[in-house]
């Protein structure tokens, strides 16, 4: 048996194919553009990520020389927040608003201060974000009301693709607990929350939990990509939960760190919690439970900024980390504000700055290095000590994404979190995890936890110094007054 793993990222669509005992037998990529119309939008042709999809399956299908009756199931894993319309017809009525795209604050405003936060909290077990898909579709309905008018569907990026393999309008509860018009504590489409958004259940694809089956592929397609008729596909993951069950991240007790572009805690829980100021993400998992995640927008951008931008006479990412290793804990006194590409978690402020602070005569590039590193690893124990708040229990990180790859990285984020941090047996992130949920559909497993507990196994372990650990304490709190003290200044400096 073997079964497809599909992840549509926002720069392009990585498919892989495991047999059932979870080993990877091939895998493709393909790109596709994101468009910037204006400062601070950006968008998407769902007709791009379907040719690249139904390309990338007929390629990978080809290249493996598997016979589609092998192909039992189809998983997703998708990027999440998107907004894709479509009319009667089923046609694409404009480009997707992507999850990055900032152009809603007027409607986040009107959501969370006219509307009131402690309503769309209960409601929906979050605050509006520009990034969440609810101010989209405000926005349409204020600036694109001919088109608003002619929405039959609407739909998630994922579950597009979907549309195109199956036929069948169908979601899952972990990306629509990012819609915000999701009532992720009853993981239910929100009654309320529709009314105020002016949209009605028949416009919403039916809902599923994360290893159901919502289909089979159609007939037409399953002869263009290579696969069998019979092949199912099953509901899938927002990103970031497939991603934490690509790592095994399906238990209390374990928290899932990804150090990609975005940097992301990730806590999966076994009862619906949200903390008073909605600071984290409070979400449905794949594994029929919850979970809490905070998102720091420049993680290992952050890293790749300081290297290709500024030391971009070397460009020369070795070098420069081998050399932060002569730095000291704590970067001799330098400490570095990752706010390049502002904030989500826990400030939600689009106009937060990056910050070298500390700097005097005898600071040494290497110092600056291990500042971002350090930097970004404070940002994320932000998220980490909300969890704390909360009392999720916290016993080991598994941690994921380009970042994971280097050993001071990691040693840095053990001692600032004074947790153990582990890495896996896999490396296939979002990818493997829709492909454990199309494993788990399929019957293979009973549960997706039974599947994680089988199938993933760590590989390497580095605990924290507690020496170390000690003297993060100075820097971290330091760290957490430069914010508040700089708040005003971030924005006043936006027009000069
Ligand atoms: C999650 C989030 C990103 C996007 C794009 O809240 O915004 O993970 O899904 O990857």
């Amino acid at each position: 048996m073997k079964f497809l793993g599909v992840d549509l990222g926002t720069s392009s669509v990585k498919i892989i194919m495991v047999d059932e005992e979870g080993k990877l037998l091939s895998s493709v990529s393909k790109e596709y553009p994101v468009s910037y119309p204006k400062n601070g939008w950006s968008e998407q042709n769902p007709e791009d990520w379907w040719n690249g999809t139904k390309e990338g399956i007929r390629e990978l299908m080809e290249k493996s020389k598997v016979s589609g009756e092998e192909v039992k199931g189809i998983g997703f894993s998708g990027q999440m927040h998107g907004l894709v319309i479509l009319d009667k017809d089923n046609n694409v009525l404009r480009p997707a608003i992507l999850w990055n795209d900032q152009r809603t604050q007027e409607e986040c405003d009107y959501l969370n201060n006219e509307i009131g936060q402690e309503k769309i909290s209960k409601y929906t077990g979050n605050k509006a974000l520009t990034g969440f898909t609810a101010p989209k579709v405000l926005w349409v309905r204020k600036h694109e009301k001919e088109i608003f008018d002619k929405i039959a569907h609407i739909l998630l990026p994922k579950d597009y693709i979907r549309f195109k393999l199956t036929g069948e309008f169908a979601s899952e509860v972990s990306d629509a607990s990012g819609t915000l018009f999701f009532d992720v504590e009853n993981r239910q489409w929100s009654k309320e929350m529709m009314d105020i958004l002016g949209i009605k259940e028949e416009q919403l694809p039916k809902m599923y939990e994360s290893w159901e089956v919502t289909g089979k592929v159609t007939k037409e397609v399953a002869e263009y990509i290579g696969v069998s008729s019979e092949t199912v596909v099953v509901g899938g993951g927002g990103d970031q939960a497939a991603g934490a069950i690509g790592t095994g991240t399906v238990d209390a007790g374990i928290l899932s760190v990804a150090l990609g572009t975005s940097g992301v805690v990730f806590a999966s829980s076994d009862s619906y919690a949200v903390d008073d100021e909605n600071t984290l993400h409070s979400f449905c998992h794949g594994n029929g439970k919850y979970h809490q995640m905070g998102v720091m927008l420049s993680a290992a951008s952050s890293l790749k900024w300081w290297v290709e931008e500024i030391n971009e006479d070397s460009k020369d990412f070795n070098k420069l980390l081998a050399d932060a290793e002569k730095s000291t804990v704590g970067s001799n006194g330098v400490i570095f504000l990752p706010y390049l590409t502002g904030e989500r978690t826990p400030y939600s402020d689009p106009n937060a700055k990056g910050v070298f602070f500390g700097l005097n005569i005898t600071t040494k590039r290497e110092d600056m290095t291990r500042a971002v590193l350090e930097g970004v690893a404070f940002g994320l124990r932000d998220s980490l000590e909300i969890l704390k708040s909360l009392n999720v229990p916290i016993e080991e990180v598994r941690v994921s994404g380009g970042g994971a790859q280097s050993p001071l990285w990691k040693q840095i984020l053990a001692d600032v979190f004074n947790v153990k941090v582990s890495m896996i047996n896999s490396k296939e992130g979002p990818a493997y995890g829709a492909a454990i949920l199309a494993i788990v559909g399929c019957g293979v497993y009973p549960t997706v936890d039974e599947a994680c507990k089988n199938l993933i196994k760590v590989t390497e372990t580095v605990h924290p110094i507690a020496e170390n650990v000690a003297k993060y304490e100075k820097p971290y709190e330091v760290y957490r007054k430069l914010y508040p003290a700089l708040k005003d200044s971030f924005k006043a400096i936006n027009n000069i």
